[in-house]
């Protein structure tokens, strides 16, 4: 068989998490494949993070971030900069992950010529167009378009088959995540964070990130105030958010957050350490989509700080739960978290739904199988 070239396009921070394992594997089945990888860079300094951790050197960079840069402006130059690296390189399938905007535009264009496109984490859904914002329309758009869906968990899968999908082109594959969590395991680099927790181990460390667009605003400075007023009460207890670098989240977390002495504002973290700072935390709170599919894997808590979730899977175990960002909603899940030991004990212990550390595999054998 002559080796089918696929492209792996993404640009943001999370998608490069959960495509270094695919691109990984890929690698692997040279034989096969001939792995090209296009990065959008709709993130900049977070992207390159993450491929130094794993490694990894872009065939193509479109470079194309701006500071605060709009929806329309990511798509436009995705769509139109990616056209032609795909009429150059003809690839036989186009891989694009989750729901960012880059995704959507990079599946678009693999539509529009024709080129099979493979969607990693498809399937996620929480039915209202607004919740995550523009992720759930992204997402809906882009399983229009696809050849190969590759689901995390069976509850994805029936949200695909309640749409008509056809099943055959559906794989439950695991989240590709976990298989990041196992990779970065391996690494034993040192961080001044990790000293920081270290130097502290009677204290209680919660670990905190939020970046949504719908969280922008009242529901951010809701949550932060309720971080600050919860602080008085427990001596015991040390905040670490490590700042998304979108203008609007530095600017509201250095206003509220940026004066106590036990709430620690860091640069983004990478990947390995932040794992590693997730592991040893006590509680996660988050918008974050891809915090609530590893905290379950290294046994934290999380407290969604959203109206809603399209990770339904880890609600049901137990790990996750939905708290949304009323300040003082905020403030009572984490007293009960601190306070009551049994109520901790069963969210920390609840069983991971994501996946075993093998979801690149499958998806690389689907794909195998697809061209056989
Ligand atoms: C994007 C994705 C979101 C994903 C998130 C992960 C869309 C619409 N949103 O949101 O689904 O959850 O990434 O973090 O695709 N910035 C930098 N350096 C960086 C990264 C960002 O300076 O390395 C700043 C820029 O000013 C940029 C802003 O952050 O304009 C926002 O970035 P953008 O990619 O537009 O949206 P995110 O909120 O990061
Ligand atoms: N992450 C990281 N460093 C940080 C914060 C998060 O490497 O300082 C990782 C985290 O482990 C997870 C991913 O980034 O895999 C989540 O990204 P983000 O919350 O930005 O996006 P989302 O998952 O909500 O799309």
């Amino acid at each position: 068989m002559e080796k089918k070239k696929i492209a792996v396009v993404f640009g943001t921070r999370p998608e490069a998490i959960k495509m270094a394992p695919v691109i990984h594997e890929l690698k692997k089945h040279s034989h096969f494949f001939e792995p090209l990888v296009v990065v959008t860079a709709q993130h900049r300094e977070m992207l390159d993070q993450v491929l130094d951790v794993f490694d990894l050197v872009p065939d193509y960079d479109m470079n194309i971030m701006k500071r605060n840069q709009s929806l329309s402006d990511v798509t436009a130059e995705v769509l139109k900069g990616i056209e032609a690296i795909f009429e150059r390189e003809k690839p036989n399938m186009v891989l694009v992950h989750g729901d960012t905007t880059t995704s959507f535009a990079a599946a678009l264009a693999a539509f529009y010529q024709q080129i099979p496109i493979g969607h990693v984490e498809a399937g996620l859904r929480t039915y209202d167009k607004y919740s995550p914002f523009p992720e759930e329309v992204n997402r809906q758009l882009i399983d229009n378009v696809t050849d190969l869906f590759f689901v995390p968990t069976d509850e994805t899968k029936q949200n695909l088959l309640s749409e008509h999908k056809t099943e055959a082109h559906i794989s439950v594959t695991g989240n590709t995540v976990i298989d990041a969590v196992h990779y970065t395991k391996n690494t034993q680099r040192r961080h001044e964070v990790l000293s920081l927790m270290e130097s502290g181990p009677d204290q209680r460390w919660l670990l905190l990130t939020m970046h949504r667009r719908e969280s922008y605003g009242l529901p951010m400075k809701n949550v932060f105030e309720a971080v600050i007023e919860l602080m008085d009460g427990y001596s015991d207890v040390e905040v670490i958010m490590p700042v998304h670098l979108s203008p609007t989240v530095q600017s509201l977390a250095n206003d509220i957050l940026g004066h106590h002495e036990r709430v620690h504002l860091v640069e983004p973290l990478e990947v390995d350490i932040f794992h590693r700072v997730m592991a040893q935390s006590f509680i996660v709170l988050t918008d974050s989509g891809g915090l609530q599919e590893e905290a379950p894997a290294l046994d934290v808590p999380v407290l969604v700080l959203r109206e809603k979730t399209e990770r339904p899977e880890g609600v049901k175990a137990g790990t996750l739960k939905v708290v949304g960002t009323d300040k003082h909603d905020v403030v009572t899940s984490l007293k009960e978290l601190l306070e009551n030991e049994e109520a901790y004990f069963n969210m920390a212990t609840a069983i991971n739904p994501y996946g075993d550390g093998q979801a690149s595999k499958r998806i690389i054998n689907q794909i195998k199988q697809y061209f056989n």
